[in-house]
């Protein structure tokens, strides 16, 4: 099945009826994007489908035929990732690949409501969250500067 992997045009030998998110990790090699809840619901597992937000637990592979997928190794958003790091953002980093990626897609100019809400169906079980959103504040401050 073909696909656009991270910009790059890929042929992947999967199942149909497999789940996106193990077709990546182990067809692909792309174990950036994590597993947690396996049901849709903690958005660990978060990346780019045909440039919306999706959930890879939830998507079967034949519906990624012909798209262009995006995961945390094709994101390119250095200062996000940075300020994950250094506002201590990320503890065991199950949830961070997805935060990320949806953070990803935010405004320069997202207010912290803007923030609050994008990142609803991003749980995380370590940071208390305020840490991911300062994390988020500063990158954006930093690119948009
Ligand atoms: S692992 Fe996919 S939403 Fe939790
Ligand atoms: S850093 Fe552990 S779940 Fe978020």
């Amino acid at each position: 099945m073909r696909l656009t992997l991270n910009g790059a045009v890929t042929d992947v030998e999967a199942a149909p009826g497999r789940r996106l998110l193990d077709v990546l990790r182990e067809e692909c090699g792309l174990t950036g994007t994590k597993e947690g809840c396996g049901e849709g619901e903690c958005g660990a597992c978060t990346v780019l489908m045909n440039g919306q937000l999706v959930v890879s637990c939830l998507v079967p592979f034949a519906q990624a035929e012909g798209a262009e997928i995006r995961t945390i190794e094709g994101v390119g958003d250095h200062a996000l990732q940075q300020h994950f790091m250094s506002e201590a953002g990320a503890q065991c980093g199950i949830c961070t690949p997805g935060m990320v990626m949806t953070a990803s897609t935010l405004s320069r100019d997202a207010t912290l409501e803007d923030i609050r809400i994008a990142l609803a169906g991003n749980l995380c079980r370590c940071t208390g969250y305020e840490a991911i959103y300062r994390a988020i504040q500063r990158a954006r401050a930093a690119t948009s500067a």
